[in-house]
């Protein structure tokens, strides 16, 4: 027996080591199943042809048994398929080659969910964990319909194999203090149908490195572990976030909770390469509804938004799925790092010795297919169980409170926890979030406030208080979630939807929101600082408002994260050193209104592009404090910066008057105050300004240019602005090579200036801006062929003061 094994894929090296992928000379027969099935209900009243991988409900409406799943009240109209059983058939012949192989298997990647398999009318297997491969869960959540799904959602296919198989390989690369060394352990699971001994050579070509082992499998499955030492030299360049495609760089994950100065409690952040690194980024949910919808560009397309959104970080949360492999491929490739929860979320789970069996399948299973890849830095247990337990969410009686505890333990620590530690060396394992981490260890795994601002992480959401208040903010070590509601465009609803849809007290709205109040909420807290749309024209006045609660939820995730980028490197009354801003949530699985930056189909929400600036690696933000204004100036790099502010009148687009800063060293990962003056004394320095006649924009310097975006402040709530006038805003578009550019000519200050062509897919270089000049120009990516007629007919602009 002689098996090789090529390690390979090193695809683009940013941070990261590490996908391998494999190639094996060991002969497998494989037979894809894949394809055309038969599909019917318990009754035999429906049979129909169904693609496999695929899932009941879409099988139905490709064969036109019932129309979009997701239009209109249909998620109810719908809710019979899900309470019948269905039966997926195929026939298939063995042929002579694949028969005389001593083994074939069955093999089934996801079965969704509780199912039984028979071949020839005999039963051979049963199944019920969508996570596992065979051969729960995510629903009705606030941000999506309930369309339990049934299908098989993943591949089937036959393997037969003689002598042995490779199942998997996976790998993580561990650092050796030590000896300074770096060394890759490779697991291989191997499917033996007899005693195999031989040569096994594993070989990493693109770092010269190759070892040959002798090596024996019994029969059976065995998980063998190996491994390589790395002899070439790899220079361990700091963390950046510029990829350098040739090369290729090992990484190390630290997370570090230790004693902070000043304050209470512990640190919580990610060493990378033994550099501190701040988390910018969101929270990613499922794409869709019914997971073989998926395809690879609606991946790309997510994933390389967030990498322009300038996020380093997604956590992949606990209520949804284990994304599928491509996922994670992107994510190494594009540099973003990946927080996995474990698929556990705000609920008790039982912990009865088949669940708990089936649980460790799934973990297994799941660490084995992902540890490979470097983008993941962390494992966590569950999503907000702890905080479920320590705040009783479910009125658990206090007699039975040890015993949810000690279940909860069992779960998390005693099985999915010390699983996890084993299979993975390489990376921390946190069992819930939000958590105190090493605190809540200390209290037994279940803190008694597990929101400490002190410790670990936290999730903090808050509709009804002022989100222009940073003071309404907790200085957490690592906010996970926060988040606040918008609605979708227009040009995203109205495939769903009809005209009698088309206002935001209609029976369609309030079935699309799915959080309690969700709408209330929206509207109180745009009303707190802008007009509420009063068009006499109904569609207009329903745009209006979809456009307004962008705006609202942009501006609140704006503030809410400046606050926590500014809270780098300072300590406030025992808090502070925030080093994670990961809010609430990238993606949409539906057209519905829901925490979301990117709507569901991939267009980008104000917020999204208000993340571009936010998240910038150089920029600056301001605040006030007891009527001072302070501005910092935030800096993933290290540089000699100054600062420019420029006072506007709202009537006027020249500046009233400007400040400017002398230089100063921002040093790289900080947040330094770089000006501080008494709002009063700022005005009485610049003509006849008042809080509510005039705005102020900043910008960082060096000596020769503009460092990182533009920002603002505004003095006074937009809707008590004196002066701001509607805008005569022109516009013209023309195509360069490789996009459209479209120029504004504006007359007036305009604030939250949209762009939209409607449903054209694509995005502009930037959007929703504050226009303070007479002229701007932003760039359109078209997603499809399109013209500059086709968008000048489909183009409108709105900004502020069209609304009222
Ligand atoms: C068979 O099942 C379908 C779908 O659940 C249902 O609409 C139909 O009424 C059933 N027919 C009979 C005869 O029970
Ligand atoms: C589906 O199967 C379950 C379990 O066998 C059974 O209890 C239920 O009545 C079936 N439902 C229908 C609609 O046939
Ligand atoms: C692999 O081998 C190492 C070193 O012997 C050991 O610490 C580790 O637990 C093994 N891992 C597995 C998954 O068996
Ligand atoms: C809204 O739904 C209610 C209750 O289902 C119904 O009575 C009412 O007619 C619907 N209104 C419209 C405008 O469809
Ligand atoms: C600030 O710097 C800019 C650019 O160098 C210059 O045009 C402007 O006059 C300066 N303003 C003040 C008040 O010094
Ligand atoms: C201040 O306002 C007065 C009265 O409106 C006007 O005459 C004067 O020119 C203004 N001064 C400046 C510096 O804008
Ligand atoms: C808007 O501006 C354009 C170009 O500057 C001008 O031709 C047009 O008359 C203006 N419209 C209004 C309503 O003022
Ligand atoms: C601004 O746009 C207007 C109208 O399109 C044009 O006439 C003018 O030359 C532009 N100004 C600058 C500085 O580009
Ligand atoms: C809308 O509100 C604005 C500001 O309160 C007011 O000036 C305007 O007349 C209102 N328009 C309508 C159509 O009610």
């Amino acid at each position: 027996m002689l098996l090789h094994v090529r390690l390979s894929g090193w695809a683009c090296w940013c941070l990261f080591s590490g996908v391998f992928s494999v190639f094996s000379l060991q002969q497998r027969l494989t037979v894809n199943l894949n394809g055309k099935w038969r599909l019917s209900n318990s009754n035999g009243s429906l049979l129909l042809p169904a693609q496999v991988p695929g899932c009941v409900h879409s099988a139905l409406q490709q064969q036109g048994y019932i129309t979009d799943p997701y239009f209109r009240f249909n998620d109810v109209s719908y809710r019979w398929i899900a309470l019948d059983n269905w039966t997926y058939t195929t026939t298939f012949t063995l042929s002579a080659e694949l028969s005389v192989k001593q083994k074939v298997l069955l093999v089934f990647d996801g079965v969704d969910t509780v199912g039984s398999v028979s071949l020839n009318g005999i039963a051979v297997g049963k199944t019920n964990n969508m996570f596992c491969r065979h051969e729960q869960s995510s629903f009705s959540w606030d941000w999506g319909p309930s369309f339990p799904t049934m299908g098989l959602w993943k591949g089937v296919r036959l393997e037969a194999f003689d002598i042995l198989q490779l199942v998997q390989v996976s790998s993580v690369p561990l650092y050796n203090d030590a000896f300074s060394q770096w060394r890759v352990q490779i697991e291989l699971l191997i499917d033996a149908v007899q005693t195999a001994r031989g040569q096994l050579t594993l070989s990493i070509p693109e770092l010269d490195s190759e070892q040959t082992f002798q090596t024996h499998f019994n029969p059976g499955k065995t998980k063998s572990n190996f491994t390589i030492l790395i002899n070439t030299v790899l220079e361990m360049t700091p963390v950046s976030l510029l990829c350098y495609p040739p090369q290729v760089y090992f990484r190390t994950v630290e997370l570090i909770q230790e004693p902070v100065v000043g304050s209470p409690g512990l640190s919580f952040y990610f060493r990378i390469n033994g550099k501190p690194i701040f988390l910018k980024g969101s929270n990613w949910i499922p794409v869709h509804s019914f997971q073989d919808q998926v395809t690879p560009d609606v991946l790309k397309n997510l994933l390389q938004s967030a990498v322009d959104a300038n996020m380093n970080a997604l956590r992949v949360w606990g209520g949804g799925v284990y994304e599928q492999d491509l996922f994670y491929e992107i994510c190494d490739e594009l540099g973003i790092m990946v927080w996995q929860d474990f698929m556990f979320a705000c609920a008790m789970y039982p912990t009865e010795t088949d669940f708990i069996q089936t649980v460790r399948e799934e973990v297994v299973q799941q660490v084995q297919r992902l540890k490979s890849h470097p983008s993941i830095i962390i494992w966590s247990g569950n999503n907000e169980n702890e905080a479920a337990l320590a705040t009783d969410w479910f009125d658990i009686p206090a007699s039975q409170r040890p015993k949810y505890i000690r279940d909860y333990v069992m779960l998390y620590v005693d099985n999915i926890k010390k699983l996890v530690q084993e299979e993975d060396q390489s990376r921390p394992f946190l069992v819930s979030s939000p958590t105190n981490g090493a605190e809540s260890e200390q209290e037994g795994w279940v803190a008694e406030n597990p929101y400490d601002p002190h410790y670990g992480d936290v999730h903090f959401y808050s509709y009804i208080l002022d989100c222009w208040d940073w003071r309404t903010f907790p200085r957490t070590r690592f906010a996970s979630e926060y988040g606040f509601q918008s609605w979708p465009s227009f040009s995203t609803l109205q495939p769903v939807s009809i005209k009698e849809d088309w206002s935001y007290g209609s029976n369609f709205t309030s079935h699309r929101q799915h959080h309690e109040d969700g709408n209330q909420q929206m509207i109180l807290q745009t009303a707190l600082h802008f007009h509420l749309p009063n068009a006499t024209d109904p569609l207009k006045r329903f745009t209006d408002t979809l456009y307004i609660t962008q705006v609202m939820q942009a501006q609140c995730v704006k503030t809410q994260t400046e606050f926590y980028r500014r809270s780098r490197s300072e300590i406030i009354e025992g808090k502070g050193h925030t080093m994670g801003a990961l809010y609430w949530q990238l993606n949409d699985i539906w057209q519905a209104p829901s925490w979301s930056s990117i709507e569901f189909g991939g267009k980008w929400k104000m917020l999204h592009y208000f993340a571009q600036s936010f998240f910038a690696a150089v920029f600056p933000v301001a605040f006030e404090e007891d009527d001072t204004l302070v501005i910092y100036a935030i800096s993933d790099l290290s540089r000699d910066l100054k600062l420019r502010v420029n006072v506007f009148s709202w009537t006027e687009l020249d500046p009233v008057c400007t400040l400017n800063s002398s230089m100063l060293l921002v040093p790289g990962g900080s947040a330094v105050a770089v000006f501080k003056q008494p709002v009063a004394s700022l005005l009485a320095g610049c003509g006849n300004c008042t809080r509510l006649t005039c705005l102020l924009t900043f910008q960082l310097e060096d000596d020769s240019s503009q460092q990182g975006p533009t920002n603002y402040h505004f003095l006074c709530s937009p809707k008590d602005a004196q002066g701001l006038r509607r805008p005569n805003i022109t516009v013209k578009v023309e195509e360069k090579k490789t996009c459209f550019s479209v120029t504004l000519h504006s007359d007036s200050v305009a604030p939250f200036v949209w762009l939209d062509v409607g449903n054209i897919p694509g995005r502009f270089s930037s959007n929703g801006f504050l226009m303070v000049s007479r002229n701007r120009t932003v760039d359109f990516n078209a997603w499809r062929p399109t013209s500059v007629a086709e968008l000048t007919a489909s183009l409108t602009i709105t900004s502020l003061r069209d609304i009222y």
